[in-house]
């Protein structure tokens, strides 16, 4: 019986070796999981000019390819795009018909609502309480307390897609730190 009982001890000790196995794997894969997307999100696309950034996209999905959408757009032009953590943004056409440099989060900064461009009042003017902001995005009526926010964007020469990044540096239209930051 004594043998036998060692034997049991030993058995118990491999069960939960092999139970912490299981465990530390599970985990491991776990880490995996939720490495993987994350680091992705973060790795730039054809990460060629390390210049990262999400693709613009357009209403069904598509990422924008600069060429063809500068020809189908006039200058001054400001269109929604689908931009950084699916927020709408507008891409502005220049008046050289480039892109500008920056797109402009189109969330009303009130309360939210998605605010139109008026092309004829040349504003955006939100319909939700009327609040106005001039092209680039600084508030000239309110109830809107701040300008909307700004996103880095580029073009990548090798695929021609259209990039959003975040804008960490100062919001040129108030001379301070973006309020998004
Ligand atoms: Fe735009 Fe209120 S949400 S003015």
């Amino acid at each position: 019986t004594h043998m036998a009982a060692s034997e049991e001890l030993y058995i118990d000790d491999e069960r939960r070796f092999i139970m912490n196995l299981i465990m530390v794997g599970a985990g491991g894969l776990t880490v995996l999981g939720l490495g993987v997307p994350y680091i992705a999100f973060f790795v730039p696309p054809g990460s060629g000019g390390g210049s990262g950034g999400v693709p613009a996209k357009d209403a069904l999905g598509n990422d924008i390819l600069s060429k063809e959408y500068l020809a189908a757009k006039p200058a001054g032009d400001r269109s929604l795009a689908q931009g950084l953590k699916g927020d709408a943004t507008y891409l502005i056409v220049k008046d050289d018909k480039t892109l500008e440099k920056y797109g402009l989060n189109a969330v009303c900064t009130h309360l939210g609502c998605v605010v139109p461009w008026s092309a004829a009042n040349n504003k955006f003017m939100c319909p939700c309480h009327g609040s106005q902001y001039s092209p680039d995005g600084a508030v000239v009526r309110g109830p809107a307390p701040l300008p909307l926010a700004l996103a880095h964007c580029d073009i990548d020469e090798a695929s021609d897609k259209i990039l959003f990044s975040p804008w960490t540096e100062t919001d040129f239209r108030t001379g301070e730190k973006g309020w998004w930051n």
